[in-house]
């Protein structure tokens, strides 16, 4: 199993080009369910996520073929692809794949809507926290579905004619529920009207998607989204939008490590509240043509607590890389997680690098350390690996991450990023 050998104490200089959003290509891709049109998707990340997704929809029916060739053959950066599910050929989605990853889950709502019936396995327990499905099963009922859990399975059957609009407010925000429930909604009889919905841009790029393909929907960006139903969706071409989540990792470690880094094709404004994080931690961020410049010369790192929320609060997935950030800061800082309840792993691993972090329910203490000491560590989800390649760029000698295979599900290319700022950073082969 592969591992990531980083040699810590070098700054970070030149250009990160930033990917295609994970977490906007997972939902953009489940989106050509909706149609028997093709679905082109630009600026998709090559990441182990998006070729799982690619293997799931295959078993729906989809054709896919990458930069107009054949699935697997294309292996080059912010690939285009083209999705056309011209006939579902099964609306089960089996344990065996949605287990892999959770967002498969979502197929339920595009195939519920243009096939009447779904069933897919429950996605079951997570790493970082129970995760239900609850808001998916009375989103969907609002909906008229009819919906029955049996042996672990989410069988769910439209009315005769078809998912009518409805109204649905949910109780708590989330993000997968929201693209579910807007999927579902394109198809179905009349207006839907979402209340308390997820403002995450991932959502917003989503609608946009959707509705080049011919939906309706406004409000997006919103809490109150609204859905128009129509009788059919065709194709269309999405680029999909900037990695957010990658863009503040690597301006973490800019932050962390020091130095002068141009992050190109991003946006400044998909993550404001992380960026003024990191600024108050004393780095200096400016807007390009392209993208961000981050710069961090000389000066400490300075305290800074947070509290993670939805957008447009500070973002569950940095919260791992802002905690790495801060503990080699000049004092005390209390980082607060209120999206999932068990996204801490990582601080026992951090803590074998030196960092002093001690946890009182939901809020973790960070004593900065002047110095840290690479050390053996291990990845226990995505966000949490990149955290602990992070504090190893910024400690004394070699730290080896384990585990990697969690990188590879939402960092592209990473080790080349990273080299080609001046990092020592190697992935080792066993
Ligand atoms: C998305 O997950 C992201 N995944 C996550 O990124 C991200 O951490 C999360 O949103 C929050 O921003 C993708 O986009 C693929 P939620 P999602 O539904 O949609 C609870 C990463 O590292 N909840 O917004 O699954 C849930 O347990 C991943 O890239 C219910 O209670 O998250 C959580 O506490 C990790 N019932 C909260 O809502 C439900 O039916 C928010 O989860 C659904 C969710």
């Amino acid at each position: 199993m592969d591992r990531i050998r980083i040699v810590g104490g070098n700054e970070l200089h030149g250009v990160i080009p930033i990917s295609g959003a994970k977490n906007a290509a997972l939902p953009l891709m489940i989106a050509s369910l909706l149609t028997d049109d093709t679905l082109t998707l630009e600026n998709v990340p090559h990441l182990a996520d998006v070729e799982q997704l690619i293997r799931i929809l295959g078993n729906h029916g989809a054709d896919i073929s990458v930069n107009g060739r054949r699935e697997r053959q294309g292996e080059s950066y912010a690939r285009t692809i083209h999705f056309t599910s011209r006939n579902i050929v099964s609306t089960t989605a089996p344990y065996e794949l949605v287990s892999k990853m959770r967002a498969s889950f979502w197929v339920i709502g595009p195939l519920l809507a243009r096939e009447g019936k779904a069933r897919v396995s429950l996605p079951g327990g997570c790493a970082i926290g129970t995760r239900p499905v609850d808001l998916f099963i009375d989103g969907l009922t609002a909906l008229g579905a009819n919906i029955e859990i049996d042996g672990g399975y989410v069988n769910a059957t439209a009315p005769a004619g078809g998912l009518v609009g409805g109204r649905y407010v949910f109780p708590k925000i989330s993000v997968g529920a929201t693209h579910v429930l807007m999927m579902a909604a394109t198809l179905a009889n009349g207006t839907t009207v979402l209340g308390n919905a997820a403002r995450e841009p991932e959502v917003v790029d989503l609608a946009k998607c959707l509705n080049a393909m011919g939906a309706k929907i406004t409000g997006q960006g919103t809490s109150t989204i609204t859905v128009e139903g129509v009788p059919s969706l065709s194709g269309a071409r999405h680029r999909v939008l900037p990695d957010r989540i990658e863009t503040g990792t690597y301006a973490m470690a800019v932050a962390m490590t020091g130095g002068d880094v141009i992050l190109e094709d991003t946006d400044a404004s998909l993550l404001e509240t992380a960026l003024e994080a990191i600024r108050r931690t004393g780095a200096e961020i400016s807007e390009t043509n392209s993208g961000i410049r981050i710069v961090r010369n000389g000066a400490g790192i300075k305290p800074v607590d947070i509290v993670t929320d939805p957008f447009p609060g500070f973002p569950t997935d940095l919260q791992a890389q802002f905690m790495g950030l801060m503990t080699k800061s000049s004092g005390v800082s209390h980082i607060t997680e209120t999206i999932f309840e068990n996204r801490f792993m990582h601080v026992q691993e951090l803590a074998r690098l030196g960092a002093k972090i001690s946890l009182s329910g939901q809020t973790a203490k960070v004593e900065g350390v002047s110095r840290l000491k690479g050390a053996p560590v291990m990845a226990t989800d995505l966000r949490a690996s990149v955290s602990l390649v992070i504090a190893g760029l910024a400690a004394e000698g070699e730290t080896m991450v384990s585990r990697v295979y969690h990188l590879d599900r939402g960092f592209e290319r990473l080790e080349e990023k990273l080299t080609r700022c001046g990092a020592h950073v190697e992935r080792v082969s066993d």
